[in-house]
């Protein structure tokens, strides 16, 4: 098989990880797919700025579009992010001109997901998402492939690296939220608008398209219901640890007799549990199948390593020529869902 040909849009923290990861660790991809893993085309905002990678000698684009429209790419890489605009019109532009498409941006699935997944089923081509979820868990294989044989119960976890750490640096080093949200900043964490982060918006993207993988239903961000961390303050968490307990943006999505619950929100949970001890940008994702009973995965989810991780584990799986339905099965065949409120706390 010849090499399997890129075209990454993106070269922001997840992008230029991705290409560090290629350049640097060229001979175990290949050893592993049996096939190069060839960047062929780039493109970006600014051609000029400097990414701390070397890009010389791939072709660039100034336009995404025309990126994803090349006939001499394999595979498009999405990662600029934002829910419109180029993002999901290159997107759909590769879908239609038969390339695989890669994609870390929960924004544009969490709104275009249904549509997005049954046009790359219609052109048969694939549309993966590991790094869209909780950075370099492998949540979304976990769900579609390694959990395959399980009725889903429940998903729950806490999936927003910023949140988590704002919460956590405030209370355990005692700074104030603009040094802090600096920091995560510095780190790469932070979405372009930072608002989905700290607005809950984020964390409910990752949650409804972990819903839709587990129950077999379309993606339905609207109905999650969401509340950020805007209106925590630093009395609350100290209220919290004198209590014994941590405040957490805590994500829960479940099929009960009144239809799909979805609810991200602040929670509070014992200190001293598994989920009350993550610090920083560390995300969890608890997952409950009726076969395998409960798995817990835990890690970073967010930052420029982690995230470039997942992304290469999708260009992996379709450089070995693994096809995955996007959320698990054939994007026709995922029903409608009948949101339910969530239950109180
Ligand atoms: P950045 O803001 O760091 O990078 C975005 C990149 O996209 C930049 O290189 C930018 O160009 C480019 N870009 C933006 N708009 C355009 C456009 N119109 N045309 C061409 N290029 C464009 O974002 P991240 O790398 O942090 O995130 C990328 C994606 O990954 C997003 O969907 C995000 O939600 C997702 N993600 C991010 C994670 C993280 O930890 N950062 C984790 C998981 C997912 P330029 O540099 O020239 O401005
Ligand atoms: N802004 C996101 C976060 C990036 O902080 O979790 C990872 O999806």
């Amino acid at each position: 098989t010849g090499p399997l040909r890129l075209g990454i849009a993106g070269l922001g923290t997840v992008g230029a990880g991705v290409i560090k990861i290629i350049q640097r660790r060229a001979d175990l991809l290949a050893a592993r797919t049996g096939r190069e893993i060839q960047v062929v085309a780039i493109s970006a905002r600014n051609r000029d700025k400097d990414r701390g990678v070397r890009l010389s000698g791939y072709d660039w684009e100034d336009d995404p579009i025309a990126l994803a429209r090349r006939d001499d790419i394999d595979l498009f890489v999405e990662l600029m992010g934002g829910s419109d605009g180029p993002a999901k019109v290159a997107t759909e532009t590769a879908i239609a001109t038969g390339k695989d498409v890669v994609t870390a941006n929960k924004a544009m699935l969490a709104l275009h997901g249904q549509a997005l997944a049954t046009a790359a089923e219609e052109a048969g081509v694939a549309l993966r998402f590991e790094a869209a979820v909780a950075g370099g868990i492998p949540v979304v294989k976990a769900l579609t492939e390694g959990l395959a044989g399980n009725e889903v119960q429940r998903v729950m976890g806490v999936m927003n690296g910023t949140c988590n750490y704002i919460l956590t640096r405030m209370e355990s080093a005692g700074l104030p939220y603009d040094e802090v949200f600096e920091e995560a900043n510095a780190l790469g964490y932070l979405e372009a608008d930072p608002t989905l982060d700290v607005g809950g918006i984020d964390a409910g993207h990752k949650l409804s398209l972990l819903s839709s993988i587990a129950f077999g239903t379309q993606v339905d961000f609207p109905a999650v219901e969401l509340e950020g961390i805007q209106r925590i303050e630093f009395a609350d968490i100290e209220q919290a640890r004198d209590m014994g307990y941590r405040i957490k943006l805590l994500g829960v999505t479940q099929m009960t007799g009144r239809g799909l619950e979805q609810r991200m929100s602040p929670c509070l949970v014992p200190a001293d549990s598994p989920l009350g001890q993550l610090e920083g940008g560390t995300n969890m994702v608890v997952l409950e199948g009726d076969a395998v009973g409960q798995i817990v995965m835990r890690g970073a989810g967010a930052g420029e390593g982690p995230t470039a991780s997942a992304v290469l584990s999708d260009i992996l799986d379709i450089a070995r020529g693994i096809r995955v339905s996007t959320f698990g099965q054939p994007a026709s065949s995922l029903q409608k869902p009948k949101p339910a409120k969530a239950a109180a706390p």
